[in-house]
C-alpha cells in the first residue's frame, strides 16, 4: 500500500510539483492525498489543482496570532485526508512543538543548503558570502530546532567562480526536485537510512539516500 502524504506549501510549490510528478509514476511508494496552503495565493496551488491533487487553504491569517489552532485545523485536515507522512515544500512557518511532536518521524522537510551548514532564510547569499566552494540541499526530519533533524539525503554542487544568487538558487533548486522524490520514496518504502550528515560524494549532482 503506498503511503498517503500532505504536502505543505506558502508559495511557488516547485518541490510540490516534483513530488507529485514523482508520486504518479506507478511505482513509486507513495501517493499525494492533499496539498495544503497557509496562503490563499500561493502559486502551487494552481499546480496542484491541474494534477488533480486534492487541495485546501487554511490560511493562518483566519487564526490571527493562534498558531495552535491554526496548526490544529492542518493536522484535522492531514488526518482526514489519511495521510501517515507530511513533506513541507517551501511552507514558510515555524512549526509549534505540539504540531511537531503529532508528526514525529513522519515529516519532512527540504532545505536549499548543506546542513548543518546555513539553517534559516538567504541560503545562496550566505553560502557566497562565506566562499564556500560546495553548496547544495538537503531532506531531513523535523524537529523541534528549526532546520535540524536526520539527514535522509543531500547533493551538492560546486559554487562557480561566476556564480551569482539567482545562479547558484537554479542549480541547487534542480538538485532539490531529484532528492526530495528519492527522499520520501525511501522513507516510504521503509529504507534503511544512511549515516547522518554524511555526503557520499561530492561528484555534481550527488545524491544519498
Ligand atoms: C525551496 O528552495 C526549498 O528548499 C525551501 O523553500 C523553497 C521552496 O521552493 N524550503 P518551492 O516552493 O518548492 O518552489
Amino acid at each position: 500500500m503506498k503511503t498517503r502524504t500532505g504536502i505543505l506549501i506558502s508559495g511557488r510549490g516547485s518541490n510540490m510539483a516534483s513530488l507529485i510528478h514523482a508520486a504518479g509514476q506507478p511505482n513509486y511508494p507513495a501517493e499525494i492525498a492533499i496539498v495544503i496552503s497557509n496562503h490563499p495565493d500561493a502559486p502551487g496551488l494552481a499546480i496542484a489543482r491541474k494534477y488533480g491533487i486534492c487541495v485546501e487553504v487554511i490560511a493562518n491569517a483566519a487564526y490571527g496570532g493562534d498558531r495552535g489552532a491554526h496548526e490544529a485545523a492542518i493536522d484535522t485536515a492531514l488526518r482526514n485526508a489519511d495521510c501517515t507522512t507530511v513533506c513541507l515544500a517551501g511552507y514558510m512557518r515555524l512549526l509549534t512543538p505540539f504540531f511537531v511532536r503529532r508528526w514525529e518521524g513522519s515529516m519532512l522537510n527540504i532545505h536549499p543548503s548543506l546542513l548543518p551548514a546555513f539553517r534559516g532564510l538567504n541560503t545562496h547569499a550566505r553560502a557566497l558570502a562565506a566562499g564556500v566552494k560546495i553548496h547544495g540541499c538537503t531532506v531531513h526530519l523535523v524537529t523541534e530546532m528549526m532546520d535540524e533533524g536526520p539527514i535522509l539525503a543531500q547533493a551538492a554542487t560546486p559554487v562557480l567562480p561566476d556564480d551569482t544568487e539567482a545562479s547558484l538558487a537554479e542549480r541547487v533548486l534542480a538538485l532539490e526536485h531529484k532528492i526530495y522524490p528519492t527522499a520520501l520514496a525511501c522513507h516510504a518504502s521503509g529504507k534503511p537510512l544512511p549515516p547522518p550528515n554524511k555526503v557520499r560524494s561530492l561528484i555534481n549532482p550527488c545524491i544519498s539516500c
